[in-house]
């Protein structure tokens, strides 16, 4: 049996990093962390529901219709857009049914997928990118850094005013400290931010890539794999054992050629009248 062998499930590594990172968010002021064996709920009031969710739900079947209308209801009375995450790695069926009969909403699955890092790994990845002429990829370090950062990710999501600034406030409230175990990429093409990739580094060695976005205009030319392998590279800096991820279906191949394999299913259930 090889070490690869050992790991969890892919589903159940990525909805722990994500469930993680949710909680690290929860650092934010004023932040509601609920953190119990039966759920994680976190709510900043900020105008992402990245930001307020309920993730890694585990419920038993009797007590699970009460409990969801309760938080679900205690939600929207809210009045900023939050996700209910559902994945594989918990009991789907049950709880996206549940979820839908109090009028929530799922949007289009991801997959989640795994690359362990091994020392195999990182050489085998320089064969797999190419460096895109005048692209240039950096580290945020700072409050322009970030606004580039969220520049790009506003431009490729169609975001408003409201939803940029939840992010920029989110971010800067967290910091750029190096040693944290947040830390974001942009890439730049003539100066113009175009692409996006984050990294969350979890305790267990299992580092989560998220927000790997490129602008419609600059997609084809393979920034997002550079950027894909950027984040891995950060990742190992780092010591991270594993990286993680959740795919869209658009991104399946790219990640696939990286050498990511595929397991499960994650998504999220929102509230239509509050959006996501
Ligand atoms: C998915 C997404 C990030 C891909 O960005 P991208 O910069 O176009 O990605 P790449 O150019 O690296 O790769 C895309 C395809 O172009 C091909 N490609 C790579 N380099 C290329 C080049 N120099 N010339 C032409 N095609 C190229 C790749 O083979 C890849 O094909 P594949 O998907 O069949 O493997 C982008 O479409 C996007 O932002 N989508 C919306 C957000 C999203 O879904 N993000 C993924 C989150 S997991």
């Amino acid at each position: 049996m090889t070490m690869d062998d050992e790991q969890p499930p892919i589903d159940v590594l990525a909805e722990a990093n994500h469930a993680s990172l949710l909680r690290f968010q929860g650092r934010f002021p004023g932040a509601l962390v609920d953190d119990q064996p039966t759920h994680l709920r976190v709510w900043t009031g900020l105008a992402s529901g990245f930001f307020n969710a309920v993730a890694r739900t585990r419920w038993s079947k009797g007590v699970a219709p009460a409990a969801v209308r309760a938080i679900a209801a205690d939600l929207s009375g809210r009045r900023a857009p939050w996700r209910w995450y559902v994945g594989s790695a918990g009991d789907s069926e049950d709880l996206g049914r549940l979820l839908k009969s109090v009028g929530l909403m799922p949007v289009p699955a991801q997959t989640p997928m795994l690359l362990p890092l091994t020392a195999r790994v990182l050489p085998r990845l320089v064969g797999k990118v190419e460096p895109v002429a005048g692209l240039h990829v950096s580290q945020v370090r700072d409050s322009p850094g970030m606004a580039a950062w969220v520049a790009a990710r506003a431009d490729s999501n169609g975001w408003g005013e409201r939803t940029a600034a939840a992010w920029m406030t989110m971010h800067l409230g967290l910091g750029f400290d190096e040693a944290e175990p947040l830390q974001h990429l942009v890439a730049r093409l003539g100066g113009r931010p175009v692409g996006t990739a984050t990294v969350f580094l979890d305790t267990d060695g299992t580092a989560g890539i998220y927000h790997i976005e490129v602008l419609p205009e600059a997609r084809g030319r393979g920034i997002a794999s550079w950027l894909t392998a950027a984040a891995i590279g950060l990742a190992a800096d780092r010591d991270a054992q594993r990286v993680v991820l959740t795919a869209t279906p658009l991104a399946l191949g790219l990640y696939r050629r990286l050498g990511f394999t595929a397991q499960g299913s994650f998504t999220y259930f929102i509230d239509p009248a509050l959006g996501k």
